[in-house]
């Protein structure tokens, strides 16, 4: 699979980027094409001084989209409609567009926004793409630097065979088990694990929290 990581430059894109290339073509997407490169080379560098294959390719957001048949979609939940509606006209038809966005407020304490999660918004934003939400409580940087985690990582999506391809590509990072949860409107539940997990690591004082089913 040829997957785009678009705002890859972050710690998500990097740990999706490390864990992917060994298997996939990944490319990096950023706004700005030096910064997409200077994140390629950083991973490609780590994956060599780890003693693993797989080389990082790199390019503006839309051209990577493009070029792509999954993207993840590894930017803020304060990134504009503009900005999706363009990446939905690059994407070829029926592309996998996988949300780990998860907005959230904190005032007393953590907690998600209400209405409609943000995946909901993002399948009207990008008809074009089929929508999963997934990955939103994944521990990025821990994946980083120590090159596994493990944990669950609970998936939704209204499109089964997208679904499967997800769970699939999940798997293969190192450690991670991916959980079924529902159709679409589930990724209400999934992002609001985000500031569950941060009030955990507030209150109960755990420094990388991570779900795990048993
Ligand atoms: N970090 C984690 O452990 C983790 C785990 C699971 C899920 N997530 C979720 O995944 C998403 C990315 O997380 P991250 O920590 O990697 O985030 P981040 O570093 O804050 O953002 C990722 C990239 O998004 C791009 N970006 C920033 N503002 C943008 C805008 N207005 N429009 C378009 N692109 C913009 C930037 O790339 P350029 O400047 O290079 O374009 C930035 O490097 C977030 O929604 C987060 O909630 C994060």
């Amino acid at each position: 699979v040829r997957i785009a990581l678009i705002g890859g430059t972050g710690a998500l894109g990097r740990a999706l980027a490390l864990g992917w290339a060994p298997r996939h073509e990944v490319l990096i997407g950023s706004r700005e094409e030096a910064r997409a490169e200077a994140a390629a080379r950083r991973c490609s560098r780590l994956l060599e001084e780890r003693g693993l294959k797989g080389d990082v390719g790199h390019g503006l957001n839309e051209a990577v989209a493009r070029a792509s048949d999954l993207l993840v979609l590894s930017v803020p939940h304060t990134v504009d409609e503009a900005f999706l509606r363009s990446l939905d006209a690059a994407i070829r038809p029926r592309a996998i567009c996988i949300s780990p966005v998860a907005p959230f407020s904190r005032n007393s304490c953590y907690l998600p926004l209400q209405g409609p999660s943000f995946a909901e918004r993002l399948s009207r934003s990008m008809p074009r793409a089929r929508v999963v939400s997934a990955l939103q409580g994944f521990p990025a940087q821990r994946f980083i630097s120590e090159g596994r985690v493990e944990c669950d990582i609970p998936i939704a999506s209204d499109d089964e065979e997208a679904l499967d391809e997800v769970a699939s590509l999940i798997a293969e990072l190192p450690s991670l088990r991916p959980l079924r949860a529902g159709p679409l409107i589930a990724s209400r539940l999934l992002e609001g694990l985000v500031p569950l997990l941060l009030n955990i690591m507030a209150y109960s004082g755990i420094r990388s929290p991570a779900l795990k089913v048993v």
